[in-house]
């Protein structure tokens, strides 16, 4: 696996492959690798060529107090994972290169955006779509795959795509989940042990909700009611918001007739997390 860390140095790479008719697959991530991550890579692996991997935490979409400072790094622990993998060039660019004194571009998607995460993280998306739009014009992929874990964020980078006419097919990987049903993310490692049991409580209201569902209910505020006291009856967590919506587009919907996204936030122990499940396709 080749490490890149210069921008000029991932141009010419891609240009390079792109001459040799490689197929290139990209994951673009903020290190601190699990299996959620890796079964992306294995995913672009399955469907591309070469395969690149990006490591940058990007300042742009964390907000004023946020974890921008102390989100878990651990580029070696990564570096090996990626290895194993058989991935073909790490790209991990330097802040100051991406963005250079004086940068003052940014992509807004601007209905996607709003509502759910975008209501708690204000300027988030923003940044998500800025930074990915930029490591596009530097990896040049044929196939970018993101993980259904941000559904949100998933439906930005999708719509942002197509918008601003990128010639790369936006793939989604299924959410992978630990035994006791959380979501993999790297910010589970902020969680107590208490904290960690607590936060079991968002997988567990998401599948009542989508029992509640395959059992015949279509109706929205029946369905999030049901979610939001399972979360609600779990003590020291702060729910910040039940929603479904479109699984297409995150329009709000009155009743399920076509596929929805459930998304949930809260806040357990100091930690905000989210999870999502969709209800109504052919597994949930
Ligand atoms: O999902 C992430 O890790 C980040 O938001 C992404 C897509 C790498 C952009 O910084």
């Amino acid at each position: 696996m080749q490490v890149v860390r210069k921008i000029e140095g991932m141009q010419e790479i891609s240009d390079r492959l792109r001459q040799e008719d490689k197929r290139i697959g990209f994951v673009p991530t903020m290190g601190y690798l699990h299996e959620g991550h890796l079964s992306l890579v294995r995913k672009a692996k399955d469907l591309c060529d070469s395969v690149v991997v990006s490591i940058f935490v990007n300042p742009t979409q964390f907000g004023p107090g946020e974890d921008f400072e102390r989100y878990p790094r651990d580029e070696e622990g990564d570096k090996s994972k990626l290895e194993q993998e058989g991935v073909d060039f790490l790209f991990i660019p330097e802040i100051r290169d991406m963005y250079l004194l004086g940068y003052q571009t940014y992509v807004d998607v601007t209905e996607v955006s709003k509502g759910l995460c975008g209501d708690f993280r204000p300027g988030h998306f923003r940044g998500v779509a800025t930074v990915v739009a930029k490591l596009f014009n530097l990896v040049k992929p044929h196939v970018a795959i993101f993980g259904e874990k941000d559904y949100q964020q998933l439906l930005v980078i999708k719509r942002m795509a197509k918008d601003l006419n990128f010639d790369i097919e936006i793939i989604p990987g299924r959410t992978v989940r630990e035994e006791d049903g959380i979501a993999m993310s790297s910010r589970n490692t902020y969680l107590s042990p208490e904290a960690r049991k607590k936060a079991t409580v968002l997988y567990r209201s998401l599948r009542k909700g989508k029992e509640l569902f395959d059992s015949g209910e279509r109706d929205v505020s029946t369905l999030s009611q049901t979610i939001r006291k399972e979360i609600e009856s779990e003590e020291d967590v702060t729910l910040q918001y039940v929603e479904i919506r479109d699984a297409e587009t995150l329009e709000r919907i009155e009743r399920v007739n076509r596929p929805a996204a459930i998304a949930v936030a809260a806040i357990i122990g100091s930690v905000r997390l989210i999870d999502n499940i969709i209800i109504g396709r052919d597994q949930g």
